[in-house]
C-alpha cells in the first residue's frame, strides 16, 4: 500500500499516540495531532518536526463532538486525511478505581463517544473522495469484561465491535479500517498500575507493530500474540469456566 502522507492522531501528546506520531514523522508527511496537555503536545510535535514532519497541533477534548468535527473536517479541507488514527482513551475516572458511576461515564464519553467523534466526520470526508484509512485503538481488554476494569473493557469491546462492522459496511467505498488491541504498552496509563502486566512492551514497538499491521490492511492488530491468545481464549469460554480462570486483577488507582 502507498505510505500515508496526510495523518490525523488523536491522544498525541504520549504514550501510543506519541509513539505512533514519531513512527510516522519524516520528510513529506503531515501529521495533524490532539491532545490537552499543550506542553506534552507540543514536545511530541517539535521531535516530529526535528523528524522532517510537518506537524499542527490542536489541543481539544474528544468528547467535545463539535471542535473534533470542525478539526477533523477543516484537516481533512486543508490536506486530504489518508490515515486517521483514533486513539485517545483513558481508563479510570476521576472518582476512584474505574467503576463507580462518573468514571463509567467518564471513559464511555471518552473511549466510546470521543472515537465516534474522531471517526464519523473522518469517514464523511474520505467517502466523498473514495479512498483512505481509519486505525481503532481499542485492547485486548476488549475480548472479556474484566472485574478490575469493567467500564475500560467494555468501551473497547464497543469500538472493536463497530470497528469491526464499519470494515465490511466501508470496504467496497475504498475505506480501510482496522483495529488495534495492544496487550500491555509502557504508557502513562500503565505507569502506575498495581498489578503485574506480562509481556509489556515500549510505545515505539507498539507503535512499528501498529503501522507495519495498518501497511497490510490487517482487520484486526492484536498483539503481543500470546496475551492476544489468551485474552481470545476467555472471551469464548463459556463464564462459568472463565470466571475461574480470570486473573485477578486489581482495579485502577
Ligand atoms: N498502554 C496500554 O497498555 C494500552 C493497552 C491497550 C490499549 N491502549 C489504548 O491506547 C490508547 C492510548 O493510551 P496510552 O496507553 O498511550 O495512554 P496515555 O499515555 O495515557 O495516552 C492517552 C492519550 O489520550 C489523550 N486523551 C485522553 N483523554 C482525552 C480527551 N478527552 N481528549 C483528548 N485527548 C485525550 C491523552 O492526552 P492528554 O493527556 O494531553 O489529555 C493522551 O495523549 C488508549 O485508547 C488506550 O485505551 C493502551
Amino acid at each position: 500500500m502507498n505510505t500515508p502522507k496526510s495523518i490525523l492522531i488523536t491522544g498525541a501528546s504520549s504514550g501510543i499516540g506519541a509513539a505512533l506520531s514519531l513512527e510516522y514523522a519524516q520528510e513529506g508527511i503531515f501529521l495533524a495531532l490532539c491532545g490537552r496537555s499543550q506542553e506534552r503536545l507540543s514536545e511530541v510535535a517539535d521531535n516530529c518536526r526535528k523528524k522532517g514532519a510537518s506537524v499542527a497541533i490542536e489541543l481539544l477534548d474528544v468528547t467535545n463532538e463539535a471542535s473534533v468535527s470542525n478539526w477533523v473536517c477543516q484537516t481533512n479541507e486543508k490536506r486530504a486525511l489518508d490515515l486517521v488514527i483514533a486513539n485517545a482513551g483513558v481508563a479510570g475516572g476521576d472518582d476512584g478505581a474505574g467503576f463507580g458511576p462518573e468514571a463509567t461515564r467518564k471513559i464511555f464519553r471518552t473511549n466510546i463517544d470521543g472515537v465516534h467523534n474522531t471517526v464519523i466526520p473522518a469517514l464523511k470526508s474520505m467517502e466523498a473522495i473514495g479512498t483512505g484509512q481509519i486505525a481503532i485503538v481499542s485492547s485486548l481488554a476488549s475480548f472479556r469484561g474484566f472485574p478490575g476494569t469493567p467500564a475500560y473493557a467494555a468501551s473497547k469491546a464497543a469500538i472493536r465491535v463497530w470497528g469491526e462492522g464499519l470494515r465490511g459496511r466501508y470496504a467496497e467505498k475504498g475505506i480501510k479500517v482496522s483495529v488495534i488491541c495492544p496487550g500491555f504498552v509502557e504508557s502513562r496509563m500503565t505507569a502506575n498500575n498495581p498489578f503485574p502486566m506480562p509481556l509489556m512492551m515500549t510505545g515505539e514497538k507498539a507503535a512499528r507493530i501498529i503501522r507495519h499491521g495498518l501497511e497490510k490492511n490487517t482487520a484486526r492488530i492484536a498483539f503481543p500474540w500470546r496475551m492476544y491468545f489468551i485474552a481470545w481464549l476467555l472471551g469464548v469460554l463459556p463464564p462459568t469456566l472463565s470466571d475461574r480462570l480470570m486473573p485477578k486483577v486489581a482495579e485502577k488507582e
